[in-house]
């Protein structure tokens, strides 16, 4: 009798909001001494409060807050006797009503930040997130000489965290995840397809935004644009002002090609770009007339032309004109371009830290690299039946004024996967679908409506996720796809001003429909579009 009502007190207890919050900072705290998976230490486990500031260390991203009632696990898993893996998992109190999903974030560059910004994003959503360091710390290349290191930033990284951060969310919840995510731009696009072509079965859905695939070619065009651009004062090189005055150029001949003259360009591949408009008559020069020489403008053509190397082999799509000078500036068109790939030659390719791109590089340099397979870095297999087996999903968006991945990259990408499983537009969308986005940088940025709510966006665009709906976002757009399997026709965009605030909208069409300005009405609302 008594023991009776002791039981059915206790159960009482377990029902109210005090003893479930005690709980689950007590299941946080002493994470540590119940978890055990192999290779992986947990290195700490906190119950931290929605508000909280928790700063980004080793010279990453800015401070991020945090956006829901959390437990936070910090784990270092073992990958061999000379690596290792730093990653953590934001598991917020709130998961088990939100759909019981797990989230990977995908890194940026060469990796080496935990990316915080996202996963405060999707652990505010309700998801367990799930977020690691590529295998090294800070945002650098030195480390990859030893090849184990190099190894887990090309996959061991992703298929180590997505299994310690995965049993570490049914450990501590007591129940297995419903859902799995994983959403990743550049170098986190790169890690996406990786995982859909090699690793079909750990995640249900899957972003890849301009993703660095190809990356041994990347690496090559890098080294080309180097020399195409040629050192600051040499007579191949344009300063910032003059790509301003290119960007200009390519507005006044190609902005109205979509209907409306905006800024944007729809459809950069129906530019053809003639910068010869641009080019000095006698007598003048950039300083009195803002012109630029025959080789300034060879300069320009190369860049916006497909990249061939020995023998007419091709490597890479050109850039796009109307992509985004400013931001390019710094890694493709300015005195720095050509410095991934001296570190990726330095560290990856040589093992020698002296070696110098522009003494040393030649088309036969690009051969070496384009054939080795780097742990498999190349990230392109175009056979997806794993993927479709399956029945996961694959959803790659890519800006189309991407000044550092060329859009090209992504169009490539999707007619090898086509081409490879003999497959239509229609027959893939069952599995992959592919947006390009118009207006839109890097990952984030540009002057369209380039907020899509994806992978590395919340930290570029402050305000965005209080003022853009959730649900019309391209994670929510994955969500529904996999678990009400409707995949999206468009993705929403939205141009946001400096605090979040709405200046324009964009519903952008699913490839290889067009979004076409129907001729009428105010183009910064997105009615006035349609996918043709
Ligand atoms: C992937 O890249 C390598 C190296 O450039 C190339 O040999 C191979 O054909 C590519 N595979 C596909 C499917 O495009
Ligand atoms: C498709 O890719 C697979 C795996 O890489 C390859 O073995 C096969 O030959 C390719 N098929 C075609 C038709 O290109």
């Amino acid at each position: 009798m008594r023991s009776s009502l002791v039981s059915a007190f206790s159960a009482l207890l377990l029902l109210t909001p005090a003893y479930a919050q005690t709980k689950f900072t007590n299941d946080c705290t002493s994470f540590a001494t119940t978890f055990v998976n192999d290779d992986t230490e947990v290195l700490s486990s906190t119950y931290v409060a929605k508000g909280a500031v928790i700063s980004n260390p080793d010279s990453c991203l800015a401070a991020v807050t945090v956006r829901a009632n959390m437990c936070r696990i910090k784990l270092k898993v073992t990958t061999s006797s000379t690596s290792r893996v730093i990653m953590e998992v934001w598991l917020p109190r709130n998961w088990e009503n939100k759909g019981k999903r797990v989230l990977m974030t995908g890194n940026g560059a060469w990796g080496g930040c935990i990316p915080f910004a996202d996963m405060a994003w999707a652990s505010g959503l309700g998801f367990a997130a799930i977020g690691h360091d590529t295998g090294h710390v800070g945002n650098v290349a030195t480390v990859f000489t030893d090849t184990e290191v190099w190894k887990d930033w090309v996959y061991r990284s992703l298929v180590v965290a997505t299994q310690a951060g995965k049993a570490a969310t049914n450990h501590f919840y007591e129940t297995s995840l419903s859902k799995s995510y994983f959403i990743g731009c550049s170098t986190g696009g790169r890690q996406a397809l990786k995982l859909a072509q090699d690793y079909p079965d750990e995640y249900d859905g899957i972003i890849a935004a301009a993703p660095a695939a190809y990356w041994p070619n990347l690496e090559v065009s890098e080294a080309l644009y180097a020399f195409i651009v040629g050192t600051e004062g040499s007579p191949t090189f344009l300063s910032s002002a003059q790509w301003n005055a290119v960007d200009a150029a390519t507005m006044a001949q190609c902005d109205g090609i979509d209907g409306v003259v905006d800024g944007v360009l729809e459809n950069p591949m129906r530019c053809d770009f003639r910068p010869e408009a641009l080019l000095c008559g006698p007598g003048q020069d950039w300083n009195s007339n803002g012109c630029l020489t025959a080789t300034q403008v060879q300069t320009v053509k190369k860049m916006y032309s497909p990249l061939y190397g020995n023998k007419g082999r091709y490597i890479l799509p050109g850039l796009v004109p109307g992509g985004d000078p400013i931001f390019g500036y710094f890694l493709k068109y300015g005195p720095s371009v050509g410095l991934a790939a001296q570190d990726f030659l330095r560290y990856v390719v040589y093992n020698d830290p002296t070696y110098s791109l522009r003494d040393q590089f030649t088309l036969d340099t690009a051969d070496v690299i384009m054939d080795n397979d780097w742990f498999g870095a190349h990230s392109n297999k175009s056979d997806l039946s794993g993927l479709q087996a399956s029945g996961h999903k694959l959803l790659l968006y890519h800006g189309l004024a991407d000044p550092v991945v060329q859009p090209g990259v992504s169009y490539d990408y999707y007619s090898s996967v086509a081409l490879n499983m003999s497959l239509p537009s229609s027959e893939m969308d069952s599995f992959f679908r592919f947006f390009p986005v118009s207006g839109m940088s890097h990952c984030a940025g540009g002057l369209g409506a380039s907020y899509v709510g994806g992978p590395s966006q919340p930290a570029f665009f402050p305000g965005a996720i209080d003022n853009v709906p959730a649900g019309n976002s391209a994670l929510s757009a994955l969500v529904k796809w996999v678990e009400e399997g409707t995949g999206p026709e468009t993705l929403r965009g939205y141009k946001l001003g400096p605090t979040g605030d709405v200046l324009a909208q964009k519903d952008h069409c699913k490839y290889p429909l067009k979004t076409t300005y129907k001729g009428r009405g105010d183009p910064t609302k997105r009615g006035n579009w349609e996918c043709t």
